[in-house]
């Protein structure tokens, strides 16, 4: 499986769309996807060959950098990363209206719905601050604002929770804090919402996203760290209302045999996980001609996290990809903030995880730059998800 929290955004009626009628079988595919960058949200169709953008919100100074959509009610809560906005639209079908705003910490870069959607929680970059809404109800009310606390990381200034994402067992939000060089668990249980546990990293680590794996009863959990560029894969042991992070290794997250060409601007992105085995992690601002994104394979009888290939992100700057919603995931799609291409869809192998060298589309970043925003460096898309 991928990600488990975004199986909350698979809805029955896109999956129904995958039917294959040609010989290309897998190109033949209409789907829908969300894009977020500086000033704009998109919603895209992509046919198999070529992206069109079928409705957007434009907001000069905007930073929706970050979204949720709520299958039951079709809304879509989305940051901004440059205020103290959560913002809310409805989508329906290609029209994407805008409905209201509420107001949370500063600098949110990341959303996360518990298991039933009534509640959603924010990791604030920007302010040390984790955000925990009621979203039961057409407006959201904020329930909860944790600051993040402990001894900084090197050259850290404050503290900066950078994803909240939940475990497979549906109870803990994990928290990588990217200022504080360690992992915080946000325990949901009767609505508490309390961090009842932070896990240490080596200093300099700066964690950003990670992402999890089950294998038979075994849990575990691969983070990728911006600052050191290192991906940790942790086992997971679960005991009573306690979880431990056993670290089981450290590796780049450039594999040994591709250094990025500037070590000193190299800083890991995101973390896409396919079938419980294919890991997939943005490796930004590398120097190399192009970004790339690196493809481990976790074997579950060694339990270790091995370096398979590396691949062209097609562009600069990779903040996010993220995996085709097809029982397959066939696809894994890249939004590059910089370089020629916005937007890429990149075939990945569902048995081997390989993806190919040739996307099977690309849009241009030109094309997906916000007006305005034209003569700004990397202005292109930094969220990218399938709906
Ligand atoms: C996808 O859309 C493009 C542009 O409209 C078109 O040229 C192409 O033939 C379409 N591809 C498929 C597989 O329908
Ligand atoms: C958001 O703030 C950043 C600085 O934090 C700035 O570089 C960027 O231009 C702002 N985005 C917009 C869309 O104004
Ligand atoms: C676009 O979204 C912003 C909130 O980010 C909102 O203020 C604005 O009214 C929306 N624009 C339209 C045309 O709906
Ligand atoms: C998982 O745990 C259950 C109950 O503890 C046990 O019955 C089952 O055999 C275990 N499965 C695997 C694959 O280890
Ligand atoms: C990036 O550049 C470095 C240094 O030139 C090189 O060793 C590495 O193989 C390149 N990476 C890729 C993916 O080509
Ligand atoms: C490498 O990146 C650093 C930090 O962004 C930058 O100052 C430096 O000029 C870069 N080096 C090269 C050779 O581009």
């Amino acid at each position: 499986m991928m990600l488990p929290s975004l199986v909350t955004l698979l809805s029955v009626g896109s999956m129904a769309t995958a039917a294959p009628t040609t010989m290309n079988a897998r190109d033949a595919v209409s789907r829908r996807l969300l894009i977020g960058g500086p000033s704009q949200i998109l919603a895209v169709d992509f046919n198999g060959t070529s992206f069109e953008v079928v409705g957007k919100n434009v907001t000069s100074g905007a930073a929706p950098s970050w979204m949720r959509l709520k299958s039951s009610t079709k809304t879509l809560y989305a940051v901004d990363e440059n205020t103290s906005n959560l913002n809310q639209f409805k989508l329906d079908d290609t029209k994407l209206s805008y409905t209201s705003s509420v107001t949370g910490s500063a600098g949110v870069v990341f959303l996360e719905f518990n298991k039933d959607q009534t509640r959603m929680v924010g990791a604030a970059y920007g302010s040390g601050m984790i955000d925990v809404w009621d979203v039961s109800a057409d407006t959201p009310k904020i329930l909860k604002q944790v600051k993040v606390e402990g001894a900084l990381g090197p050259n850290q200034k404050i503290h900066h929770p950078h994803q909240a994402l939940l475990d497979p067992t549906g109870r803990f939000m994990i928290i990588p804090d990217l200022g504080g060089d360690q992992i915080l668990v946000l325990d949901t249980k009767d609505d508490k919402y309390e961090i009842t546990k932070t896990v240490s990293l080596f200093a300099g680590a700066g964690p950003r996203h990670g992402g999890f794996i089950t294998s038979g009863n075994n849990t575990f959990y691969t983070l990728a760290c911006e600052l050191s560029n290192k991906v940790i894969l942790f086992q997971v042991d679960y005991t009573g209302d306690e979880l431990a992070f056993k670290e089981i290794s450290t590796q780049s997250t450039y594999g040994a045999e591709f250094p990025p060409a500037n070590a000193t601007s190299a800083a890991a992105g995101t973390v896409a996980i396919a079938n419980n085995k294919d890991v997939y992690i943005s490796n930004r601002l590398s120097g190399n001609a192009t970004d790339s994104i690196s493809h481990f394979v976790f074997d579950a009888k060694t339990t270790s996290l091995n370096f398979a290939h590396t691949a062209s992100s097609h562009g600069i700057l990779p903040r996010d990809i993220s995996l085709s919603i097809d029982k397959d995931q066939s696809l894994l799609f890249v939004a590059n903030q910089g370089g020629d291409n916005g937007l890429v869809a990149l075939h990945r192998c569902p048995v081997t995880g390989r993806l190919d060298a040739t996307p099977v589309a690309a849009k241009s970043l030109a094309e997906l730059v916000a007006p305005g925003m034209e003569k700004e460096a990397n202005a292109g898309p930094q969220f990218v998800q399938e709906i």
